[in-house]
């Protein structure tokens, strides 16, 4: 039998998926982009994302949509709802990017979150009890995957300061560690041993109070699809897409740079810092210019992925850190 070892997003998508069906898949899209236009956007989501979601509409209906924060414009039309949810990387589900069915085994009420690490005093957070503390506001980002494909969302959330304040971190804490669930009866791509599950991610402090880190637990005006996150993760936008870690089930503090999910992986192609720049290639393919999820379009990437006057100042005077990969 021949085992074939997925890579995934690990090479740019036009590269990894041979042409004919990297072709039909975007004029899938486009189609479906077509139908969005043409004002019936939740005829075209599939049939169980509707089924699951009714029990949580009830619950959760209080706190979407968010209102609008003014402060983010995005300069993009924001990606159609059925186009961004049938497009995903969330690897515990599958090393592809149709993920949305198998993603909706995902159980995501009760559902916790672990405080923990360099915290006054370690505690368990219920998801419902964290949506009452917070106030719930809706910003448009832009994303920029890794993969050179980028899309606008707007995502419902609260400020990830919000969320350090409220787990109490001890002065001696330097970083954010993050992690996502694991179970392998649920996450069917949990049984590809050969990553290193849980998916982690991490920040600095300085980068967790930055006014753009959103913990988001809700888009397009409703609670996370679960293929997206549910019920909370995380979006920074002027870094590559995998630094936003989904399904988030534990925050610790500490005084060590976390090692990620991606980093273990391949340090050499994907490291902690992972700020979008233009000018500094992925190993495998360049990184100057990105594919506007279901468009046509290919526009230049901008540093920062255009949040600069944000997020610069973080990284001056830093020597010696491959901040761009
Ligand atoms: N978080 C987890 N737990 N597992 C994943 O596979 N993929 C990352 C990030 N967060 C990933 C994850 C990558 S590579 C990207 S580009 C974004 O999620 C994709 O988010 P989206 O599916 O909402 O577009």
């Amino acid at each position: 039998m021949l085992i074939k070892r997925p890579r995934g997003w690990e090479i740019a998508e036009a590269l990894a998926t041979p042409e004919d069906v990297f072709l039909n898949r975007r004029a899938l899209i486009k189609g479906a982009g077509s139908i969005a236009a043409a004002g019936v956007i939740g005829a075209a989501l599939p049939a169980e994302l509707a089924l699951a979601r009714a029990d949580e509409r009830t619950v959760w209906a209080k706190y979407y949509p968010g209102k609008r924060n003014p402060k983010y414009k995005p300069g993009r039309p924001i990606t159609p709802e059925d186009i961004n949810a049938a497009y995903n990387n969330f690897y515990e589900f599958g090393s592809h990017k149709q993920i949305s069915r198998a993603a909706q085994a995902l159980k995501v009420r009760p559902w916790t979150i672990r405080i923990d690490g360099l915290v006054e005093k370690p505690f368990i957070l219920d998801f419902d009890d964290l949506l009452k503390k917070v106030s719930i506001e809706e910003r448009l980002y832009r994303h920029r995957c890794v993969e050179a494909w980028s899309m606008t969302v707007p995502w419902s959330g609260f400020p990830m300061a919000d969320l350090v304040r409220l787990a109490r971190p001890l002065s001696s804490a330097r970083f954010v560690r993050m992690e996502t669930f694991v179970d392998k009866k649920v996450a069917r791509g949990q049984l590809a041993h050969w990553y290193p599950w849980p998916y982690v991610e991490g920040v600095t402090m300085a980068e967790a109070m930055n006014a753009l880190a959103f913990m988001v637990t809700g888009a397009y005006g409703k609670p996370l699809h679960k293929q997206f996150g549910a019920p909370i993760r995380l979006h920074l936008p002027w870094k590559y897409g995998f630094k936003s870690i989904k399904s988030i089930v534990r925050v610790s503090f500490t005084d060590k740079r976390p090692k990620s999910f991606w980093e273990t992986v391949q340090g050499r192609e994907y490291g902690f810092w992972a700020n979008v720049n233009p000018k500094v290639p992925h190993p495998r393919w360049s990184q100057a210019t990105e594919r506007v999820l279901g468009t046509d379009e290919r526009v230049p990437t901008r540093i920062y992925n255009g949040y600069g006057p944000w997020v610069a100042h973080l990284y001056k005077n830093m020597k010696g850190e491959r901040l761009f990969m």
